[in-house]
């Protein structure tokens, strides 16, 4: 089958004018600093679903990252499915989409007073900020300070013993049966964008700056999270999206993978430790935990494309929406080969405000979308 190109190639798309559900403004999509987020492209998004006729159905995530691309999809009223193999994605989706209602906080209703349940998540978040800091893992490692951190200096003194008392706090809830699971996630998930927010980084983790960013002397503050209040069996998951396209039924797959050799879990890998609150053997210079298991075939030359065709193979989607960069991995004839396998592949051109770093001399970016139907 062609790919059909002709006028959809040029594609300029209006503001968001979404028409099912309540609109989501930008300002109520959780800012979380993650490289390749989409959340820039998210009224382009909209705009190729709705030209195709994508409404009112389950949406895949299958590249979660940020979770912008499922919040803007729960939100717009699409049942949501949705995985990353970091387990950062995976807390903040449990946060952002699997909770549906705020969580009350029962279990702490003896140690944290508040004037009634709704109130009582402020509560909680402000006991957790008052927390006297307490020297842990991340004070150790990964602060000016800390006693085996080489003088890394991701985050202050003072936001890493924070980062380590709260992590303490609500692990020990959990222990004690004091707080559910979902609601131990719920506050972890504060906790990584907060630390996102106060980190000595120029977007990912994957080194420190040597000349202190303004962040680093921030006061660590959680975000008070917002529920989108949808009521819908929204599934998340932490395995990779080989593996969810057997598991998660969805009519419309939404795919954002890697599209170069960096590998997201050594970017996110002090963000990673936070997530499990373990305590890794450290490598290198920045103290990059082992990230082995979780490796991605989309960063290797030899596996991207045997990857992507397997997630089309076993998907029983009817439209799939796939993100890839220009000079990536897999060029652009390679890719429309393996979508046209699929069904009948368009593709979509516009330009927006790119992510930046130090590095990103433009704030331009030209972003692409292809799309493939069975219809
Ligand atoms: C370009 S980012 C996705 C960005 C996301 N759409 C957003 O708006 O933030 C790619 C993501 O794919 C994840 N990833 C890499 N290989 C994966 C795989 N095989 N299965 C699932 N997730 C994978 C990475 O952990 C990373 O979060």
């Amino acid at each position: 089958m062609v790919a059909k190109r002709g006028s959809d190639r040029q594609f300029k798309v209006n503001p968001i004018e979404w028409v099912a559900g309540k609109p989501i403004k930008d300002s109520t999509l959780v800012a979380f600093r993650f490289l390749g987020s989409k959340r820039r492209v998210i009224p382009k998004l909209d705009t190729i679903l709705k030209m195709n006729g994508v409404r009112n159905c389950t949406f895949g995530d299958f590249f979660a990252g940020s979770t912008a691309v499922s919040q803007y999809a729960k939100s717009a009223r699409f049942t949501v499915k949705a995985t990353d193999v970091l387990r950062t994605s995976y807390v903040l989706l449990r946060a952002l989409i699997q909770v549906i209602r705020l969580p009350q906080f029962h279990g702490l209703r003896n140690q944290i007073k508040s004037a009634g349940d709704g109130a009582r998540y402020e509560r909680v978040l402000q006991y957790l900020e008052n927390l006297p800091g307490k020297p842990g893992f991340i004070y150790d490692n990964y602060c000016p300070s800390g006693k085996s951190s080489r003088s890394r200096s991701f985050f202050s003194d003072a936001n890493g013993k924070k980062i380590d008392a709260v992590r303490e706090e609500i692990a020990n809830w959990r222990w004690d049966g004091k707080i559910t699971d979902l609601e131990h996630d719920f506050l972890l998930a504060s906790l990584l964008i907060s630390a996102s927010r106060c980190a000595n980084t120029a977007g990912s983790f994957y080194a420190y700056l040597r000349k202190p960013d303004k962040r680093i002397s921030k006061q660590l503050k959680l975000p008070r999270l917002q529920v989108i209040d949808v009521a819908r069996p929204h599934e998340v998951a932490n395995m990779t999206a080989e593996e969810a396209a057997d598991i998660f039924e969805v009519h419309a797959l939404y795919l954002d993978p890697p599209y170069n050799k960096q590998q997201y879990a050594a970017h996110y890998h002090l963000l990673e430790t936070i997530a499990w609150g373990d305590r890794p053997e450290l490598y290198g210079r920045n103290g990059i935990r082992p990230y082995a298991e979780i490796r991605s075939a989309f960063c290797s030359v030899q596996t991207a494309a045997k990857a992507l065709s397997t997630i089309l193979r076993k998907t029983n989607a009817r439209h799939v929406i796939l993100s890839y960069g220009k000079n990536g991995i897999l060029d652009e004839k390679e890719i429309i080969q393996i979508l046209s396998n699929f069904g009948e592949v368009k593709i979509y051109e516009f330009s927006i405000n790119s992510y930046q770093n130090h590095h990103t001399s433009s704030n331009r970016a030209c972003e692409r979308m292809y799309y493939a139907s069975k219809d």
